[in-house]
């Protein structure tokens, strides 16, 4: 398997359920942030930390017994940043089924160094045509990213000036 990737997979156990026999969402994702970082950290040979989760989505319930497999996959790089695909499957083992999607999301990791600052990673090598549609797609979650916070930096900035502007004005005379 390709060094970006990375997989882990659990049995769902009782204390991890509600009394339905549904397992918390919660515990997915923790094993979804897990896998994640495992997958940077592998990727980064850092320290890595989540920054962000993109499109979670909860597409099948998950009951206790079932086999939980978690895959990562670096989609894409920015510069300390990378995006992490994580894919879970479900599978009834008493039923033998095929394992089925369950949850989807994308996870920014940031690459630390040893002083707890942003690094950054090499590039990601984009081989087949769906490596780069997913970079692609994962550079556009990027880039509005990067305008939201600019624009909410703007904004924040122009409040502050207005209400210096506001603080500062000569009173009118009476
Ligand atoms: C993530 C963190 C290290 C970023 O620090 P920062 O001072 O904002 O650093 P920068 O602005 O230089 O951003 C570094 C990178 O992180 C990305 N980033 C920062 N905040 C982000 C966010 N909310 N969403 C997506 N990406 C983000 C930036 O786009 C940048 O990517 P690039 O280098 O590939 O261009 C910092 O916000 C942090 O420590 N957050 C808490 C993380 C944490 O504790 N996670 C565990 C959850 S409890």
């Amino acid at each position: 398997m390709e060094q970006s990737t990375t997989v882990t997979g659990s049995v769902m156990m009782p204390s991890q359920a509600n009394p339905n026999g549904n397992v918390f969402g919660g515990e997915i994702m923790k094993m979804m942030d897990s896998v994640a970082y495992a997958c940077s950290v592998r990727y980064a040979h850092s320290n890595v930390v989540t920054a962000r989760v993109d499109e979670l989505e909860f597409h099948k319930p998950i009951f206790i017994g079932d086999l939980v497999t978690c895959t990562a996959k670096v989609v894409f790089v920015g510069h300390s940043s990378m995006e992490v695909f994580v894919n879970v499957e479900v599978q009834d083992l008493e039923r033998e089924d095929n394992p089925e999607r369950a949850l989807t999301a994308y996870f920014t990791m940031v690459a630390l160094d040893r002083n707890g600052r942003p690094h950054a990673v090499r590039p990601l090598d984009v081989v087949t045509e769906e490596d780069r549609a997913a970079f692609e797609a994962g550079r556009r979650r990027y880039e509005a990213h990067k305008a939201a916070k600019r624009e909410a930096a703007a904004a924040a900035l122009a409040k502050k000036n207005g209400a210096t502007a506001k603080a500062t004005a000569t009173p009118a005379k009476k």
